[in-house]
């Protein structure tokens, strides 16, 4: 579907202009523009649909890059949205007025994933502020550059309790949660190519990547039963903050670059576009899988 138009009621009469199918020249129900208008709104160009319309979504880390396209697009879709962010509360205050605008529910909780704790309430929180959580998100992530001779203890706990151990525990929540509910629901990691390609200089976040995979393929034996997939997307280099000082440093950004055979870095709506697939009902059959999305770098070899 183009266009943020809402399905549902209408009133007519119709008229039908060039690539345009106008729906009532009364009533404009749309996600986005801030008023109902007539005859047409003005946000077409954008293709979204409600695919996620009246679900409940939990995302980690939800009010910066990759998770905030996530949120701002399911929200876009339909969904309801409960996310958690680290520390960037005015950030997180926009992201939420932003969402609700759109229409739909949306709040911000602030809790540290690499906590476990924190990531228990936040499950907790959500569930109690929307009734339940359909879907669950585990965003959150980050990498520190060292060597590996110099990688200190610090760095790798950092790394491993939010990218490994706090997705472990939340998503453990989360299926606790869907348990009680006995209506299954999904999951989706977002994990990276580098749970695959190995990352010198990044050994942790390797190592917490791949745990991440194996993670995904077990669960997603342990909770066909329970009705619940598990899935996980892994970027290639997409534009986040993750990405800040590649992003400003000339001679690292034209040495990637040579290694992306579609010549350009992601963006977070990219991988927004993949989620809603796997959070959606068209995903159905797919669970213990990674979908790469990484504009070919993982499997680029050229020699002659
Ligand atoms: C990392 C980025 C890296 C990209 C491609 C991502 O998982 O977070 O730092 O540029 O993979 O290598």
């Amino acid at each position: 579907m183009i266009c943020h138009e809402r399905a549902g009621f209408r009133v007519g009469p119709f008229f039908f202009l060039p690539n345009v199918t106008v729906t009532s020249a009364l009533f404009h129900f749309c996600n986005v523009c801030p008023t109902p208008r007539a005859p047409y709104c003005e946000c077409k160009e954008k293709p979204v649909g409600n695919r996620l319309l009246g679900k409940i979504v939990a995302i980690t880390g939800g009010s910066q890059g990759i998770g905030l396209a996530i949120a701002q697009r399911f929200a876009e879709e339909g969904a309801d949205i409960s996310f958690c962010y680290r520390s960037n509360k005015a950030g997180a205050d926009e992201v939420a007025a932003g969402i609700q605008k759109l229409g739909r529910k949306c709040v911000g909780f602030q809790y540290d994933v690499g906590i476990v704790s924190d990531g228990q309430k936040f499950i907790a929180d959500s569930v109690a502020q929307f009734g339940r959580i359909d879907i669950l998100v585990n965003n959150a992530g980050l990498e520190r550059n060292a060597d590996f001779w110099n990688v200190t203890e610090a760095d790798y706990d950092a790394v491993l309790n939010v990218n490994l151990k706090g997705l472990f525990f939340i998503t453990q929540a989360f299926v606790k949660h869907r348990m009680d509910a006995k209506t299954g629901g999904k999951i989706i990691n977002i994990s990276s190519v580098h749970e695959e390609l190995p990352f010198p200089h990044f050994a942790s976040y390797c190592a917490s990547k791949g745990g991440v995979k194996m993670l995904t393929r077990n669960l997603s034996i342990e909770l066909a039963p329970l009705g619940i997939t598990i899935n996980s997307i892994a970027p290639g280099a997409i534009e986040t903050p993750i990405n800040t000082k590649l992003l400003n440093d000339p001679v690292k950004l034209a040495a990637l670059l040579a290694n992306i055979p579609l010549k350009r870095l992601g963006k977070p709506e990219d991988v927004a576009s993949m989620a809603v697939f796997l959070a959606s009902d068209e995903s159905n059959y797919a669970t213990g899988t990674t979908f790469f999305l990484d504009g070919g770098l993982t499997w680029n070899y050229q020699e002659q």
